[in-house]
C-alpha cells in the first residue's frame, strides 16, 4: 500500500528533447532555449540583451547560431531547443553574422573607450576585440544625442544614482526590462524609433528606486 502511495505522489516526469550542438548530443527539459542548452554544455555564445533572470527578447542578435534546415541564422536566446535539432555555434557563417551585428552596433556607438567609465569591463568592447571588428562600413556621420545646443556631450543625470549617455546605448533594453520585470518599477522607458530611439526616464520623472544602482551594473556598455 505504501508503494502505491509513493508512486501516486511522484512528480510527473519532465518531458525532454535531445539535440546536437557542435557535434555533441545533449538532452534538456522541453522549453529550454538553444542558448541555455549550449551554456549547460560549456559552449560560450556571446550575448548583449540576454539575462538569465529576464524574458528573452532577441533584440541584439549577437547570439546567432546556425541550425540545420533553417534558412537563416537563428538567435539562440529566443529559439527553443527541439528534438533532433542540429546546431552549430562556431561556423564561418555564424562568425560573419556576429561580426555584422557588431559592425551595425558600431554604426552609431562612439569609439570613446579610453574615456568611457565602462572601458575595460564592457561587453561591446570585449566582443569587438574578440571578433576583430574595429570600425563600421557605415561611414556617414554617427547620429549624436546632445544634452543641449551648447554642448556636444550627452551625459545627463536621470536619477540620483544614474547618469545616462544615450550615444553609447545599444538599445538592448536590458535596463528597461530589468526595471520592470525584476524590480517592478516603471520609471525608465524607450522613446522614439530608429536612430533617435532612446532609453530615458519617464517624462517628468527621475529613475529613483532602491534598485537603480543595479541598472547601471546590468548595462552591457557605458550608457548608464
Ligand atoms: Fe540573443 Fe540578444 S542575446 S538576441
Amino acid at each position: 500500500a505504501q508503494d502505491t502511495k509513493d508512486k501516486n505522489t511522484q512528480a510527473p516526469a519532465v518531458p525532454t528533447v535531445t539535440l546536437t550542438i557542435d557535434g555533441r548530443e545533449t538532452t534538456v527539459p522541453k522549453g529550454t532555449t538553444v542558448l541555455k542548452a549550449a551554456r549547460a554544455m560549456g559552449i560560450h555564445i556571446p550575448t548583449f540583451c540576454w539575462h538569465p533572470k529576464l524574458k528573452p527578447v532577441g533584440s541584439c542578435r549577437m547570439c546567432y547560431v546556425q541550425i540545420e534546415k533553417m534558412p537563416k541564422l537563428a538567435v539562440s536566446c529566443a529559439t527553443e531547443a527541439m528534438d533532433g535539432m542540429v546546431v552549430y555555434t562556431d561556423t564561418d557563417e555564424v562568425k560573419r553574422g556576429r561580426r555584422a551585428i557588431i559592425e551595425f552596433i558600431l554604426m552609431n556607438h562612439p569609439l570613446d573607450c579610453p574615456t568611457c567609465d565602462k572601458g575595460g569591463e564592457c561587453d561591446l568592447q570585449n566582443l569587438t576585440f574578440a571578433h576583430g571588428v574595429d570600425d563600421s562600413r557605415f561611414d556617414f556621420r554617427k547620429y549624436r544625442f546632445t544634452k543641449g545646443a551648447s554642448t556636444t556631450f550627452d551625459d545627463k543625470r536621470i536619477g540620483p544614482e544614474i547618469i545616462l549617455n544615450r550615444n553609447r546605448c545599444i538599445l538592448c533594453y536590458k535596463c528597461v526590462r530589468a526595471n520592470k520585470e525584476a524590480f517592478g518599477e516603471y520609471d525608465l522607458g524607450v522613446y522614439e524609433r530608429g536612430n533617435i530611439a532612446e532609453i530615458n526616464a519617464a517624462p517628468g520623472e527621475q529613475v529613483d528606486n532602491p534598485f537603480s544602482g543595479n541598472l547601471v551594473e546590468i548595462c552591457p556598455v557605458g550608457a548608464l
